[in-house]
């Protein structure tokens, strides 16, 4: 029932709402729904085309959170080159793509997305733009299928922020997610001087940490922060320090931890939230980070 409102259109403000529960208990792209391997298909209203989603995942989060503020903070596409990394559906390069841009690189570790990334560019008749490239695991870094010489006026992405934090037992600290970085990382290289990239985190944590190390690198930084703790973060920071006290108290590691899936009736989600403001789970839950590279910049970081 819940699913057919997704795929009509005319979403009333009910389907919204509903669809904003969902997300909330569900990451962006993982099919919750159906086997990876069974066909999905959704209508996205931005891109006003039903897609194919097959063994990726409705983009829920980017059609309703994301590509909006995209509308927002991209003045045109028009005849510009893009880079969407980790491209899921295809969904964000695909937009651009409709939206004007005369080339679209879109890249991703999964073939799957690939695969779907390709069907979705021939339903638009957009193949001709769009250049889908598979990223293999030896080396998943954010340009590892760039040339070297390939340059873009936006960068885009919405890299996944699961907090890992399984080897904490071998004191290395937790295991991260580092796309992101490689990302603010290969700019100076990859980015036209006067380009953008953007970068779509609902993780506070990595949110900030990836505004202040672009800052760090010397670009100049404009973002939206998201107005809430992600439910799986909070756990992974609470049983990173819950294992300290552990620790202190004699009690053995495994003994208990946080496990918010088991314990729904906590409410976290609402614990993090500014009080009384139900317009952040409304309008801006998602947040955004804009880097400029100027023309001409000279960057002062050198890592
Ligand atoms: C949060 S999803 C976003 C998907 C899509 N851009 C969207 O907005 O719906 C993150 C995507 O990044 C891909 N990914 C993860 N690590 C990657 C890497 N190192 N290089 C390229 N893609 C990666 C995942 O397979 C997944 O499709």
């Amino acid at each position: 029932m819940i699913c057919k409102m997704f795929i009509k259109p005319e979403l009333g403000k009910l389907g919204l709402l509903l669809c904003l529960c969902l997300i909330l208990w569900g990451s962006p792209a993982e099919p919750k729904d159906a086997p990876a391997d069974q066909k999905q298909e959704y209508y996205s209203p931005h891109l006003e085309a039903t897609i194919s989603c097959r063994g990726v995942g409705r983009p829920l989060v980017t059609e309703f959170l994301i590509l909006p503020d995209l509308k927002n903070h991209v003045k045109s596409f028009k005849d510009k080159t893009v880079l969407d990394i980790g491209t899921g559906t295809g969904i964000i390069g695909l937009y651009a793509a409709k939206l004007g841009a005369k080339k679209v690189v879109a890249t991703d570790i999964e073939e799957a997305a690939i695969e779907c990334t390709q069907e979705n560019a021939q339903r638009l008749n957009l193949s001709h733009v769009v250049d889908a490239r598979y990223v293999p695991p030896a080396d998943t870094s954010a340009y590892a299928v760039i040339k070297p010489e390939e340059t873009f006026d936006f960068i885009m992405s919405a890299p996944p922020y699961q907090l890992v934090l399984d080897n904490l037992k071998s004191d290395q600290g937790p295991t991260i997610e580092d796309l992101g970085f490689t990302i603010v990382r290969g700019l100076e290289k990859h980015l036209k001087p006067g380009g953008m990239a953007i970068l779509f985190y609902r993780s506070f944590l990595y949110h900030e940490v990836l505004v202040k190390f672009a800052r760090y690198m010397g670009y100049e930084v404009e973002h939206s922060t998201p107005p809430a703790l992600c439910l799986n973060e909070a756990e992974a920071l609470l049983n990173y320090y819950l294992a300290g006290v552990l620790k202190t108290q004699n009690i053995p590691s495994e003994a208990f931890k946080f496990d918010f899936e088991e314990e729904r009736r906590l409410k976290v989600h609402f614990l993090f939230f500014k009080k009384g403001d139900s317009s952040a789970l409304t309008e801006h839950h998602n947040g955004f980070i804009i880097i400029r590279r100027k023309p001409e910049q000279k960057l002062s970081a050198k890592i």
